[in-house]
Formats: structure tokens, sequence, C-alpha cells
């Protein structure tokens, strides 16, 4: 047990270690955005988004899995080909492995549109005391890598398009229609602190 333990605490601290200079961001999970964001959490929290984990679970949406080809009895949760989709940053630095070792990056969360947040966090993070005066540029947190989906729609695509088992060939309501979703995605919360 303790030969296993210390070289996995080891090779933590340095990843935290490197986590705190390098470059890329690493995803830090809805939760952490919720502390300054609650009302976009909230109404993200209703979407299907948030429980869209729970689909790859046997037994659950039976009739759908069975319309696309699946097996309603299969247990999808660990099939890579489904996590890519129905969970956030799967397979990327710092995104979702599996639900021992990331279970808080379960689900389509923030990040999954915004970008991973280890950064931009920072950013707004240093700034707390001095939001009312200084404000930020949303230029300064897109150059640490936050983005604004309504911009691009591509984001949406990679998930909502490609080898999709529920795309818009199988039922029309699976069809993407940009601003619809957009309007149904999360409420749209006037900023205080953005400078224009
Ligand atoms: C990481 C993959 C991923 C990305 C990126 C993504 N989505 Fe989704 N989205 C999903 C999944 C999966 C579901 C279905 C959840 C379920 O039912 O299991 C979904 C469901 C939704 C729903 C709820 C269904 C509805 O119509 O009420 C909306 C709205 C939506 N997406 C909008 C968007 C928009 C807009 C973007 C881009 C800005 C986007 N999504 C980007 C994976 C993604
Ligand atoms: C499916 C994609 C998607 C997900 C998931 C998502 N957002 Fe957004 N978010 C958007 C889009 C698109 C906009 C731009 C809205 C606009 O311009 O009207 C936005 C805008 C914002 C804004 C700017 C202010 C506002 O209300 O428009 C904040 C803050 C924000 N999101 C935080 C979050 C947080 C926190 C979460 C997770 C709890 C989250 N978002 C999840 C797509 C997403
Ligand atoms: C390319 C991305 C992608 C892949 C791969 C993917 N999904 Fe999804 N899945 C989505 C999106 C996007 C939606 C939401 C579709 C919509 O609302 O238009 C969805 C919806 C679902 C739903 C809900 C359907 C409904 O009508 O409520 C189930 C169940 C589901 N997926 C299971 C799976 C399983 C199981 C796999 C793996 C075999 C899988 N998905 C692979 C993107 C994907
Ligand atoms: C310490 C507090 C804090 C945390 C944590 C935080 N934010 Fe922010 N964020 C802010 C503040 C303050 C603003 C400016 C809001 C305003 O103008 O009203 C902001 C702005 C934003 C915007 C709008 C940017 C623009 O240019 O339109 C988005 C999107 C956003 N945050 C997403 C996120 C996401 C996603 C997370 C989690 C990964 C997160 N934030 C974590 C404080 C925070």
């Amino acid at each position: 047990m303790m030969k296993r333990t210390i070289p996995v605490l080891l090779s933590l601290i340095l990843l935290m270690a490197l986590g705190s200079t390098a470059g890329a961001a690493d995803y830090i999970g809805g939760k952490k955005c919720k502390a300054c964001h609650i009302k976009q959490y909230k109404a993200w929290e209703k979407t299907s988004m948030a429980n869209s984990f729970e689909n790859l679970n046997p037994n659950v949406k039976v009739e759908e899995k069975k319309k696309a080809g699946l097996d309603p009895a299969k247990d999808y949760t660990t099939d890579a080909k489904c996590l890519k989709c129905h969970t956030t940053g799967y397979d990327k630095p710092g995104g979702f492995k599996n639900m021992e070792e990331t279970p808080k990056l379960a689900n389509v969360q923030c990040e999954a549109c915004h970008g991973p947040g280890s950064n931009y966090k920072k950013v707004m993070k240093k700034n707390k005391k001095t939001w009312k005066e200084n404000g930020y540029t949303s230029d300064e947190l897109k150059s640490v890598g936050l983005i604004i989906p309504s911009e691009d729609e591509k984001t949406c695509l990679v998930c909502h398009g490609g080898d999709s088992p529920f795309n818009e060939k199988l039922d029309a309501k699976y069809k993407f229609n940009f601003k619809e979703r957009l309007k149904k995605t999360h409420k749209h919360f006037p900023l205080k602190y953005i400078k224009k």
C-alpha cells in the first residue's frame, strides 16, 4: 500500500508544481465557477448537459438507445466513444479520465464550452478586490483561454454533430439550431465588470 502511495503522491506534487507555472490550462470543474457565477450555474444545472453522464448507465433511455442501434442493457460509462461527448475535457490535459479519478468532471460542464479554466480563473480571482474599480476586458480573459461560445458554433459542433448516435438523421428533433440552443443553454445575465 505505502509503496504505491508514495510515488503517486510525489507525482501529484510534481504535477501541481508544473500546473502553477506551465502555460497549458487544466480543467477545474464547474463547482469552482459556481463560487462566483451562481446564476449561470443554477441555469446550467437545469439543462440536460448537467446530467449527461447518467445517460451512459444501463437501462436509462431504453427506447432512445434502441432506436439509435445501441444496447440499452450495456454499461457505456467507461466507453471512450461516448465519454468524449458526455464529460468535460475527456482525453485532454487535466480533463475527465474516469469516475474513480475525476468524478468532478463528469457531465458537460462550464469548461466544455468555455475552455479549461485553471488559467483564466486565476486572472478572475486575482482581481477580486478591484473588480469594481478596474474591471476586466474580454480580451484579457480570452488571452488566457476563455472561450465565448456564442462567437463560434464550432465549439458546439464537436459534440452536436460528428459521430453522435443522436443526430438529425435519426430524428429531426436532434437537429442543432445554434440560435435556439444558445437560448436554452443559459440565460444571459448582464455583466457588471467587463469593460467594452
Ligand atoms: C462536450 C460535448 C458538448 C459540447 C461542447 C456542447 N454540448 Fe450541448 N449537449 C451535449 C450532450 C451530450 C447533450 C445531451 C445531454 C443528455 O441528454 O445526455 C447536450 C444537450 C444540449 C442542450 C439541451 C437539449 C435541449 O435542447 O434542451 C442544449 C440546449 C445544448 N446542448 C446546447 C449547446 C450549445 C449551444 C453548445 C455550444 C455553445 C453546446 N451545447 C456544446 C454535449 C455537448
Ligand atoms: C453549452 C455551452 C455552455 C455551457 C455548458 C456553459 N456556458 Fe456559459 N455561456 C455560453 C454561451 C453561448 C454564452 C454567451 C451568452 C451570450 O452571449 O448571450 C455564455 C456566457 C457566460 C457568461 C457571461 C455572462 C452571461 O450570463 O452571459 C458567464 C459568466 C458564463 N457563461 C459562465 C458559465 C458557467 C459558470 C457555466 C457552468 C456552470 C457555464 N457558463 C456553462 C455557453 C455555455
Ligand atoms: C460526437 C458526440 C457524441 C458521442 C460520440 C455520443 N454522444 Fe450521446 N449525445 C450527444 C449529444 C450532442 C446529445 C444530445 C442530442 C440533442 O439533444 O440534440 C446526446 C444524447 C444522448 C442521449 C439522450 C438521447 C435522448 O433523446 O434523450 C443518450 C442516451 C446518449 N447520448 C448516449 C450515448 C452513448 C451510449 C454513446 C456511446 C455509444 C454516445 N451517446 C455517444 C453527443 C454524443
Ligand atoms: C473568483 C471569482 C471567479 C471565478 C472562480 C470564476 N469567475 Fe468568471 N468571472 C468573474 C468575474 C468577476 C467576471 C466579470 C463579470 C462581470 O463583468 O459581471 C467573470 C467573467 C466571466 C465570463 C464573461 C467574460 C466575457 O468577456 O463576457 C465568463 C464566460 C466566465 N467568467 C466564465 C467562468 C468559468 C467557466 C469559470 C470556471 C471555470 C469562472 N468564470 C470562474 C469571476 C470569477
